[in-house]
């Protein structure tokens, strides 16, 4: 069933308390290096500004685990926000404190305000109802945003719909739409990449992933647990011995389900985790000792590519390779140049991929890049996100 969206519900001149995901990175100087989800946040703003609402908005920045840190303070974003918007954010001194309390009380239709982040109390990862009541308290609607955020049953994303009526932003909406539309109903064939570190993070994503495309595509580190549970030695490449025959299972059930499952035929290796490391791209049948693999070879972006052209529907979560060294990108590249020129659904799952291709400088090539990192991970499995859930239904 499909949740109601601030379009289904009369919002004009109310008090909203809306929660987005404004966890972005910031710069050593405290600066934020990357705004794209305070930018995806603006259109449900924007919207309940011209519902005339008076808007408190909260959201979490980093893990401050219940305490107040103040380097992980949200005011690097009251001030974005208040650029992008061209109108002062005001921010409070606290979350659910006297100042937030004051505030909240005195905002006036069509101004903006932002709380304290979250997680600076102790009850938010805890979806504590006395602090979801204190949420609720400030306003009448409660419209969640923070995609990123809706795989946790935190009191700022789920408690807090107990007390108030609650609907999702556009970001939200469009989240679901793209991925949804992606995994339950995609063009053919189906094509997903499926990069990372470690067999163990995505087990159920390829689980669920191989009952849904027509071929699946590893890359990343966890192709060498891969090759290892087929036998072969793989130098020092990070591998996950305890995981060989999950990878065998895994391979199986490609097997009987019939999806092509494609595996990297050779990669690039290095002496050391360094950028300018003496390197080389060898067969994965041989991957000498002492080097470690860092990326895909060449023969496996010419094979991985030349699928690419002929998938209808492409959905990628995780580089193919060490794509913060420059040398070790050059797989990742490839993928998100090749993804930039087929004429296919592109839909990028959060997180390390979205980064790949916004440092390739090709975020508007693709047909949806999700704000979700495990949010959207957990969305691909099929787990139900309690910040969803939450939400009234249509
Ligand atoms: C994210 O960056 O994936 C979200 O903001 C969630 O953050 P968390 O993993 O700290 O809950």
């Amino acid at each position: 069933m499909s949740k109601k969206t601030v379009k289904d519900i009369d919002l004009k001149g109310k008090k909203v308390i809306e929660r987005c995901d404004f966890n972005v990175p910031l710069l050593e100087d405290g600066t934020i290096r990357d705004n794209t989800r305070i930018v995806a946040a603006l259109p449900t703003i924007k919207y309940l500004l011209e519902q005339n609402c008076a808007v408190i908005l909260c959201s979490h920045l980093g893990r401050p685990k219940g305490q107040v840190v103040p380097e992980m303070s949200l005011a690097p974003v009251a001030k974005e926000l208040s650029r992008l918007l061209g109108q002062e954010v005001k921010l409070a001194k606290d979350v659910v404190g006297e100042d937030a309390q004051k505030l909240a009380k005195e905002l006036k239709p069509g101004e903006v305000m932002l709380l304290e982040n979250v997680r600076f109390e102790p009850g938010e990862e805890k979806n504590d109802p006395e602090l979801a009541k204190k949420f609720a308290d400030m306003a009448e609607i409660f419209v969640n945003d923070a995609f990123g955020t809706a795989h946790r049953a935190h009191a700022s994303t789920a408690g807090i719909a107990d007390y108030l009526p609650a609907v999702s932003g556009f970001l939200i909406e469009k989240e679901l739409k793209f991925l949804g539309d992606a995994i339950n109903n995609p063009q053919r064939p189906f094509v997903a990449i499926l990069g990372g570190k470690k067999v163990s993070d995505k087990i159920g994503v390829i689980d669920s992933l191989l009952e849904k495309v027509d071929t699946l595509m590893i890359g990343g580190a966890m192709a060498y647990t891969f090759f290892r549970s087929m036998g072969y030695t793989v130098g020092n490449s990070i591998c996950e011995e305890d995981k060989l025959d999950l990878a065998q299972s895994l391979l199986k059930k490609a097997k009987d389900k019939g999806v092509k499952l494609m595996l990297p035929v050779d990669t690039k290796v290095g002496k050391e985790f360094k950028e300018d490391t003496e390197s080389k791209v060898v067969s994965y049948k041989e991957i000498p000792d002492g080097w470690e693999g860092y990326d895909i070879g060449t023969e496996t972006i010419k094979m991985y590519t030349e699928e690419l052209k002929h998938a209808a529907t492409v959905l990628w979560n995780g580089p193919v390779g060490l794509f913060e060294f420059d040398q070790f990108a050059v797989g990742t590249n490839a993928i998100a140049k090749t993804l930039a020129e087929i004429d296919a659904v592109t839909v990028i799952g959060g997180g390390d991929s979205a980064a790949a291709i916004k440092k390739a400088g090709l975020s508007d090539k693709m047909t949806h890049i999700s704000t979700g990192g495990g949010a959207s991970l957990e969305f691909i499995e099929g787990k139900k996100l309690p910040g969803i859930e939450c939400l009234m239904d249509k």
